[in-house]
């Protein structure tokens, strides 16, 4: 009787081992706990930050902690959909420079001053949230193209350049799968686009150099950018 009782306990022992609930979730996993966690966390200016410190709270080791950051971290830059989630709910209310890390809806200084003087043509604005560049460089008369991956922020560029009795042409698309095509824009427009995500980048190692050169490249002779 004694025997059969210690062979139970040790059954109901490694019964989570058996069924997987002991084992650590694997990087599809980790990913999708951080994905889930981001559709309804409060807003924070670093979402991966929080998510470990949140793991921290939940009692998850620091070596746990480490390798999902260390998951989170390589997924980043492979799969927008964080950042698209991210950015879907920081534009699904308007956004200013009391919103979450501080949005300007004017348009950039640093712009305004580079085209004063430049004869408008067309130009595309890379991640053009929610149209602030995009409506000014319209106003002054450009045929202006943005890209986003957030629709959130396409939809308010809409209204912003409505309101601004403007036109805009809004594409969905990411830093990796929009076509910039070749000598297409007078103009490129790249405002806190996050250059780490670029997949030119990624072909152009980083430099701050061979970027410059891609957007030459992509721009039309004599282009600004
Ligand atoms: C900080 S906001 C800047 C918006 C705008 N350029 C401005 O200056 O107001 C960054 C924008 O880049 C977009 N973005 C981030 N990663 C992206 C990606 N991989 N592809 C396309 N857009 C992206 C975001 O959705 C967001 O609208």
């Amino acid at each position: 009787m004694r025997r059969w009782r210690w062979i139970l306990i040790v059954v109901i022992a490694l019964a989570p081992l058996a069924c997987g609930r002991g084992a650590p979730p694997d990087r599809e996993e980790v990913w999708r706990g951080f994905l889930t966690w981001l559709e309804t966390a409060p807003l924070d200016t670093d979402p991966v930050r929080a998510y470990l410190a949140q793991l921290r709270r939940d009692g998850a080791s620091p070596a746990e902690v480490e390798r999902q950051s260390a998951v989170i971290t390589d997924f980043m830059s492979e799969r927008p959909e964080a950042v698209e989630l991210f950015f879907d709910r920081v534009y699904a209310e308007p956004v200013s420079a009391d919103s979450l890390g501080g949005f300007s809806t004017e348009p950039s200084a640093f712009l305004a001053e580079a085209v004063h003087d430049v004869s408008p043509g067309t130009a595309l604005d890379v991640g053009m949230g929610q149209g602030r560049n995009a409506v000014f460089l319209a106003q002054q008369g450009w045929d202006v193209t943005g890209f986003d991956i957030s629709s959130e922020a396409l939809r308010a560029a809409r209204a912003n350049a409505e309101h601004a009795g403007v036109t805009l042409r809004t594409v969905k698309a990411s830093y990796e799968t929009f076509v910039f095509g070749d000598g297409q824009w007078d103009l490129i427009v790249l405002a806190f686009a996050e250059s780490r995500h670029f997949a030119v980048l990624a072909i152009t190692d980083e430099s701050p150099e061979q970027v410059r050169h891609f957007l030459i490249q992509n721009a039309q002779p004599m282009g600004s950018f």
